[in-house]
C-alpha cells in the first residue's frame, strides 16, 4: 500500500534524495526522507513528524564514520546546530560550549586562533562536534575525553534535554555509552570542552617531533603542532574528496600479552603497544601481512599507503566494501587468531 505523508510546510523535508554528498565514502544510496535541522526546536519538530509517521529516524553529522549498504527507508536528520560559545574561565582554563553541527576542524582552528590548547593533536579529523563524543575521537596521543567537560543531549523518547558529565559518557578507545548502552536514545546538541589557556604540548606520539625538527621548529606552539599533525595525516590518509573513505575501517585490537608473545615467536616483527588490557596491535600491520595492502577489486579496495583504510574509487557499492571488510576479518583471524572489529557504523 502506498502511504502518503503530509509534510509540515515550515520544514524542508526532502524525499528520495541521494546521500552521496553526505557520506565521505561517497556511496550513492537514497534516503526516503531527509531534513537539515539548525536548532533543538527544529530537531524536536522533525522527530515528532518522524514519530507520528512511524518512520525509522537516523541521525547524521558529517557522514565520515558511516557505510551505507542500502537505500534507507527512513527519515535522516542532519544536525547543523551551530555556535562556539566560551562559557566561563579560570586563570588556567576556558570552558567552551559548541553546537553539535560545527565542523570539528573548524573548532580546532578557532581554538588555535585563540591560543586555547588541548585539541591541536586532533587537527583535520573530519566530521562534526556532535559526533566527536560518540566514539571518543582520538589521534596522536589525545582523545576528546581528555578535554571533555559535559554535553547536552535530547532524549528521543521524552524530548527533554539532559546533561552528561564525563564519567556518565563511559569513554573508552573509540567507545562511549552512546554507542553501547544508550545507543539510539539521545541526540547530542552541544558539547562543552575544557581547554587550556596555558597550552601544554603533547609531542610524544608518532612522528610529531620528527616533523617539527624537519621544519627546524625548536620552540613549538599549538599552531606548529597542528601543522605537523596535518602534514603527517595528509601523507598517510587519503582525502575523501579524492577517494571515498571513512578513515580507519577497523579498530586496533588489543590481545593478551601471552598471545602477543606466542605470535612474536612466529612473526618476530609484530608490533605491540602495552596498555591496561594487554597489547594493542596495529590492525594496519595485520592487514598488510595478509596481503591486502593496495589491492583493488573493481570500484573498491584497500588503500595503498594505509591498509586500515578501505576505499571507494568512485562508483563503489557499500555492500562491496562490507564484503571486502568481512574477507579481511576472516583472513586476519585465520592467520593470527585475532578478531578485527569495525570502527565504522554500518547502515
Ligand atoms: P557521522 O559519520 O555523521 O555519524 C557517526 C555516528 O554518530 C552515527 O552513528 C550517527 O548517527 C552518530 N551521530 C552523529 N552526530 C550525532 C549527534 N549529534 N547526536 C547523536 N548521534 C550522532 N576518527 C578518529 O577518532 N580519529 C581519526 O584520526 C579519524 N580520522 C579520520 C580520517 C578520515 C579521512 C575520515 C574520513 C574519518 C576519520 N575518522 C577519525 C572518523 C570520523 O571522522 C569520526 O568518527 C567523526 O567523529 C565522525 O563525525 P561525523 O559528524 O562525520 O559523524
Ligand atoms: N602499519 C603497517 N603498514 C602500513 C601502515 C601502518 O604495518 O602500511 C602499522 C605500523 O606498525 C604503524 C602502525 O600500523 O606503526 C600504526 O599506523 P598509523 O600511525 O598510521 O596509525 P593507525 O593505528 O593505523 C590510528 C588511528 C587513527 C589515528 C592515528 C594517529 C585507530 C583505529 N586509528 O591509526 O584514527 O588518526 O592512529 O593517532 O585507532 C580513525 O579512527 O579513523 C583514524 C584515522
Amino acid at each position: 500500500m502506498l502511504i502518503s505523508y503530509v509534510k509540515p510546510k515550515f520544514m524542508n523535508i526532502q524525499e528520495n534524495i541521494s546521500l552521496k554528498p553526505y557520506n565521505t565514502f561517497g556511496i550513492d544510496k537514497k534516503a526516503r526522507f531527509f531534513v537539515v535541522v539548525k536548532s533543538s526546536s527544529e530537531l524536536i519538530e522533525a522527530l515528532k513528524w518522524g514519530n507520528e509517521n512511524d518512520l525509522i529516524i537516523l541521525i547524521l553529522g558529517g557522514g565520515s564514520n558511516i557505510l551505507l549498504t542500502q537505500d534507507l527507508d527512513a527519515l535522516i536528520i542532519k544536525i547543523e546546530i551551530k555556535g562556539i560559545n566560551p562559557d566561563w574561565e579560570s586563570n588556567e582554563h576556558i570552558w567552551v560550549e559548541v553546537g553539535a553541527g560545527e565542523l570539528w576542524h573548524d573548532l580546532v582552528v578557532f581554538a588555535i586562533e585563540n591560543n586555547w590548547g588541548g585539541i591541536e593533536n586532533l587537527s583535520l579529523i573530519p566530521g562534526t562536534v556532535g559526533a566527536s563524543p560518540m566514539q571518543n575521537i582520538g589521534a596522536y596521543g589525545v582523545e576528546i575525553k581528555d578535554v571533555f567537560h559535559s554535553l547536552k543531549a535530547l532524549n528521543r523518547l521524552t524530548y527533554e534535554i539532559e546533561e552528561f558529565e564525563s564519567n556518565q559518557c563511559r569513554f573508552g578507545y573509540r567507545e562511549s555509552v552512546f554507542k553501547n548502552e544508550l545507543k539510539g536514545q539521545y541526540i547530542i546538541l552541544t558539547v562543552t570542552f575544557k581547554l587550556d589557556k596555558v597550552p601544554k604540548l603533547k609531542l610524544e606520539y608518532g612522528a610529531i617531533r620528527e616533523t617539527l625538527a624537519k621544519h627546524n621548529i625548536e620552540t613549538p606552539t599549538i599552531k606548529s603542532v597542528s601543522d605537523a599533525v596535518i602534514e603527517i595525516r595528509q601523507s598517510k590518509l587519503p582525502d575523501p574528496k579524492q577517494i571515498g573513505n571513512a578513515g580507519s575501517f577497523f579498530k586496533n585490537p588489543t590481545i593478551s600479552i601471552e598471545q602477543h608473545e606466542s605470535l612474536k615467536a612466529e612473526y618476530p616483527s609484530i608490533p605491540g603497544y602495552q596498555n591496561e588490557e594487554g597489547m594493542k596491535v596495529p590492525a594496519a600491520w595485520l592487514i598488510e601481512q595478509c596481503g591486502w595492502k593496495g589491492k583493488r577489486f573493481g570500484e573498491v579496495g584497500v588503500h595503498e599507503n594505509q591498509p586500515l583504510v578501505l576505499v571507494n574509487y568512485g562508483n563503489g557499492d557499500g555492500r562491496a566494501v562490507r564484503d571486502l571488510s568481512i574477507k579481511i576479518q576472516k583472513s586476519v583471524f585465520d592467520k593470527f587468531g585475532i578478531n578485527l572489529h569495525p570502527e565504522v557504523n554500518f547502515l
